[in-house]
């Protein structure tokens, strides 16, 4: 375990965003990051503290990240133990899509409509990622974290996890760190080809796991652009859930008005890539940050993206979408 300093995140963020983190430090098991997590409350106690894991969620706003910037090292997916009957325990630096191809390639089921997400298993657990009308929270057992001042570790059932979209307990309790993952998943195969257009791009009537995942893989590359290619964070903003009558407004207004159920709520999520795309945003430029020309919800580094040209470009989409709809969108993006 080695403190670094000075630490260039460019190739951390897959924002391709130039920032310096002040300390920077790699852990491999639970004793490590015990050291790392001693070593910062013995000589800078009240440095933040961030846990990057692939960095494919977040946007360095400042040239330099003063405080700690802490990284599971990456493990392979064969490191993951099976306890009994499809409940797997996995180590929050492996990579969530590694993961979910090592759940295919064992007959272990659930996962296939994440395919592709960037991020670890330890970030997806605390974002509850998800695609395709799966959220990764359905398949969450237990989480194991540690916390920073304590340094002990404890297992948080599923209801202490307080899942809901795009949320949890431990995006708004951060002084908790996940370590592992404990996963529930099934041994038989149920295709959920509910979401959008996806059934459709799967020519097989009773497809495999490994073809659900294919198709996934092939959506997600067709409309989201490579963050090695263009820096992005996937989608910038959450989809924003509103009331029946505001949604009955929009339609009445504009005709044609994507929207999905929000699950328990009673209520409707509307598509931000959509209000995006009216509100006249979709491939345009401010600064050297950009809205996306094949998806309007992704906004992407141009070349030489500060965090700030980010952040300037994501206020104006705000402001236009919220005078053209009434709507706030909130960023899913975490902003440092
Ligand atoms: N749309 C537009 N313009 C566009 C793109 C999409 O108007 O440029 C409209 C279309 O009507 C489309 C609808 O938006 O039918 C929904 O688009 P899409 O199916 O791509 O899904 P999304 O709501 O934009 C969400 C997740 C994605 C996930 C996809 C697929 C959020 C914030 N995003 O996007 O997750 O991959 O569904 O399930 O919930 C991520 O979180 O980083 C992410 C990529």
């Amino acid at each position: 375990m080695e403190i670094r300093e000075s630490y260039n995140l460019k190739e951390s963020n897959t924002f391709g965003i130039k920032a310096t983190a002040q300390y920077y430090a790699e852990y491999a098991n639970v004793s490590e990051l015990r050291q790392v997590l001693a070593w910062r409350k013995e000589n800078c106690p009240y440095a933040p503290l961030l846990p990057i894991g692939e960095g494919s969620n977040l946007l360095f706003t400042t040239p330099t990240y003063r405080g700690l910037v802490i990284k599971a090292a990456k493990q392979s997916a064969e490191n993951v133990m099976i306890a009994d009957g499809g409940r797997v325990t996995v180590w929050g630096g492996v990579k969530m899509d590694e993961f979910i191809a090592w759940s295919i390639r064992h007959n272990l089921y659930g996962l296939e409509n994440l395919s592709h997400i960037p991020g670890t298993v330890g970030a997806s657990a605390v974002q509850n990622i998800g695609a395709y009308g799966t959220e990764v929270s359905q398949y969450i057992d237990t989480v194991r974290a540690i916390d920073v001042e304590t340094l002990k570790e404890r297992t948080f059932d599923k209801e202490e996890c307080a899942y809901a979209y795009r949320d949890s307990h431990f995006k708004h309790h951060r002084h908790w760190i996940v370590t592992s993952v404990t996963y529930m998943l099934s041994p038989t195969f149920t295709p959920n080809l509910k979401y959008g257009n996806i059934a459709s791009l799967i020519a097989n009537q009773e497809p495999t796991a490994q073809e659900v995942r294919e198709a996934v893989i092939a959506a997600r590359e067709s409309k989201l652009p490579d963050p090695k290619v263009q820096g992005n964070a996937g989608s910038f903003f959450m989809n924003p859930i509103v009331g029946i009558q505001e949604y009955n407004n929009l339609a009445s207004e504009y005709g044609f008005v994507p929207h999905y159920p929000a699950p328990g709520s009673g209520q409707t999520k509307l598509s931000a890539a959509w209000l995006i795309e009216q509100a006249g945003w979709k491939g345009r430029a401010l600064g050297n940050a950009a809205v996306s020309e094949k998806h309007s919800l992704i906004l992407v580094n141009t070349g030489r993206a500060k965090g700030r040209d980010v952040v300037m470009l994501c206020k104006a989409i705000q402001n236009d979408v919220r005078n053209q709809f009434g709507i706030d969108l909130i960023p899913e993006v975490n902003f440092l």
